[in-house]
C-alpha cells in the first residue's frame, strides 16, 4: 500500500489528474472529504483530461452519471451505502472503466477489496480557500 500526498491550488490540479490517469485506468476512485472540499472538481479535471466534454456535477439525485461508456460518477451522500448496494450498484462498479464515488467510505473500500475490484482512495482536505491537500492511496500498489 503506497500513499502519496499533494498540496494543490485549483490551477495545479491537472498534475494530480495526469498522475492518476497514468497509473489508474480501470477501477473505482473513492473520493472522501467534507462538503465542498473539492471532490467533484477533481472528477471534472480527470474527465476533462480523458477528452470528454460533458458537464460534470455531483450526481446528487440520480444514482449514476455516465460521461462515456467507460466513465461513471456516483455520490452516496444522500442515500447512504446500504441503499446504494441494495440497488445492485456493486455490479456497476465491477464494469470495465473508471468509476468515481463521492463519499465512499471504509466499508465500501473493504467490500471492493473483497470483490478484488481495484480501488484508489483520495482523501481531500481544505487547507485554505485556494489550497487543498490530497492523500492518495492505491490498495494494490
Ligand atoms: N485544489 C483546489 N484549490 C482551491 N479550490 C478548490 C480546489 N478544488 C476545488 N476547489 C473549490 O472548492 C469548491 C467546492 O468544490 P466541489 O464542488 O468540487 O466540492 P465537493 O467536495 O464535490 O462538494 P460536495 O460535498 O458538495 O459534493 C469549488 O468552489 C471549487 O472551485
Ligand atoms: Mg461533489
Amino acid at each position: 500500500m503506497k500513499m502519496k500526498t499533494y498540496e494543490l491550488k485549483l490551477n495545479e490540479l491537472h498534475t494530480l489528474a495526469e498522475g492518476i490517469l497514468k497509473e489508474f485506468k480501470n477501477g473505482v476512485v473513492i473520493l472522501q472529504g467534507e462538503l465542498a472540499c473539492g471532490k467533484t472538481t477533481l472528477v471534472k479535471e480527470i474527465v476533462k483530461q480523458l477528452g470528454v466534454s460533458d458537464d460534470v456535477t455531483s450526481p446528487t439525485f440520480s444514482l449514476q452519471q455516465c460521461y462515456s461508456d467507460k466513465i461513471f460518477h456516483y455520490d452516496i451522500y444522500n442515500h447512504g451505502l446500504d441503499h446504494f448496494i441494495s440497488l445492485g450498484m456493486l455490479e456497476e462498479l465491477d464494469k470495465e472503466g473508471l468509476h468515481f464515488v463521492e463519499w465512499g467510505n471504509e466499508e465500501l473500500e473493504n467490500i471492493l477489496s473483497s470483490a478484488e475490484i481495484d480501488t484508489l482512495t483520495i482523501e481531500i482536505e481544505k487547507i485554505s480557500d485556494n489550497m487543498r491537500k490530497y492523500k492518495v492511496r492505491h490498495a494494490h500498489a
